[in-house]
C-alpha cells in the first residue's frame, strides 16, 4: 500500500462528515446590558444540530443544556458567564440531531471570538426625567440606571449594581433654537446642569460613559427631551406688585409729561405778550 493511498480514506471520510455537517459561520457575540447571545449561521438541517461548549479563556468546556443537540442559531450565554471580569471563548459543534447516535467520536467545530462582558457588552440607551428649577438657570436630571440580564438574591441588578465606580453618564445639550452643543459628565444618576439662560429652552440627551474601557466607551444615546419654558408671558414671570409699580410709573410719567408740555407752551404765549409791554 502507498501512502497516498492510506491518507485518502481519511481524508475523504473527514469531507464526508464535514458535508453531512456543516461547520457554523458567521459567529458573532451579541450583547447588550449583559444580555449576551452567542448567534452563528446556517439554520441546521433536519440532518443536524449545534452544541455550544464555552470556556474562560484556558479553562474547563462547559455547556447550558438549552444549548446541546438544537436546532436554534442563537444561544442565550447571558446567566452561563458568571465571571463578568474575566474572558471567554466558545466552540459550535455540528453533531447529529438529538437522539440519533453517530460512531464518530469528534465533530466539525468552529471558534467563536473572545467574548469579555466587562469590557464588551454594549450598553443600551438610559431614560430620564428633568426638572427644571426655580430661577430656570439649572435643571436636575433623574437618569434611570439601565436594567441588565443579571439577578442577584432575586433582585434584577442595573447597570450600576455591576459597573458600580466605572460608570458615568455624559449629557449632552443645546438651546432648543441653537445648534451649539455643550457637554458635561456626572458619575452621578442625578445631574444638576447649572449655567443655563433662563430665557431660552433648551434640549438635553443622556448616554452611559465608561472612559476606563478602551472600546466602547460610550453607550447608546437616549431619546432628547426639552425644557419647556419658551412660554414666559409677562403674567407669569412678574409678580402682580411689579405689574401694578410698572402701570404707575408709566401714568406718572406720561402725567409729568403732559405737565412739563402744557407750562412750556402757556411761557411761550406769555412771552411776546410782554416783550409787546416793554416796547
Ligand atoms: C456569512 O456572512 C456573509 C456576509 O454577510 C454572507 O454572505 C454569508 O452567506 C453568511 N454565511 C452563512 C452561512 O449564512
Ligand atoms: C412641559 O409642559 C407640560 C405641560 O405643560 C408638562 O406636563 C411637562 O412636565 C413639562 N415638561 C417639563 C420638562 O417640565
Ligand atoms: C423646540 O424647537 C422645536 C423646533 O425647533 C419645536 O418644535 C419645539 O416645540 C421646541 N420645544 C420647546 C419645548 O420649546
Ligand atoms: C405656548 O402658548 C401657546 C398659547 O398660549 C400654547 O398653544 C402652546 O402650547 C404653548 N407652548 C408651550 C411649549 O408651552
Amino acid at each position: 500500500m502507498t501512502r497516498s493511498a492510506r491518507v485518502l480514506p481519511v481524508l475523504l471520510l473527514s469531507q464526508a462528515v464535514s458535508a453531512m455537517f456543516p461547520r457554523a459561520q458567521n459567529i458573532s457575540w451579541k450583547s447588550t446590558n449583559f444580555k449576551t447571545v452567542l448567534t452563528w449561521e446556517p439554520k441546521p438541517s433536519a440532518d443536524y444540530s449545534y452544541t455550544v461548549e464555552f470556556s474562560v479563556v484556558g479553562g474547563d468546556k462547559e455547556r447550558n443544556h438549552h444549548c446541546v443537540r438544537s436546532s436554534s442559531t442563537t444561544c442565550d450565554l447571558s446567566m452561563s458567564l458568571t465571571n463578568l471580569d474575566v474572558c471567554y471563548t466558545a466552540d459550535i459543534l455540528s453533531e447529529p440531531p438529538l437522539g440519533v447516535t453517530s460512531d464518530l467520536t469528534e465533530f466539525p467545530h468552529s471558534s467563536a471570538p473572545r467574548f469579555c462582558p466587562t469590557t464588551d457588552t454594549d450598553i443600551g440607551r438610559p431614560e430620564f426625567q428633568i426638572k427644571e428649577h426655580e430661577d430656570k438657570k439649572s435643571v436636575t436630571l433623574y437618569v434611570s440606571d439601565p436594567l441588565t440580564a443579571l439577578f442577584k438574591d432575586g433582585r434584577q441588578q442595573n447597570i450600576r449594581d455591576i459597573l458600580s465606580d466605572k460608570l458615568y453618564y455624559k449629557v449632552t445639550y443645546r438651546k432648543n433654537k441653537s445648534s451649539g452643543k455643550k457637554e458635561l459628565e456626572s458619575k452621578s444618576s442625578n445631574i444638576e446642569v447649572t449655567g443655563l439662560d433662563p430665557e431660552d429652552g433648551y434640549c438635553f440627551s443622556v448616554q452611559a460613559s465608561i472612559p476606563s474601557r478602551t472600546a466602547k466607551q460610550l453607550g447608546e444615546m437616549s431619546q432628547t427631551v426639552c425644557s419647556n419654558n419658551t412660554n414666559q408671558s409677562i403674567i407669569k414671570d412678574y409678580s402682580p406688585g411689579v405689574i401694578a409699580g410698572s402701570i404707575l410709573f408709566v401714568v406718572v410719567a406720561i402725567s409729568i409729561i403732559i405737565a412739563v408740555t402744557v407750562t412750556c407752551c402757556r411761557r411761550k404765549r406769555k412771552g411776546p405778550k410782554n416783550r409787546r409791554v416793554r416796547t
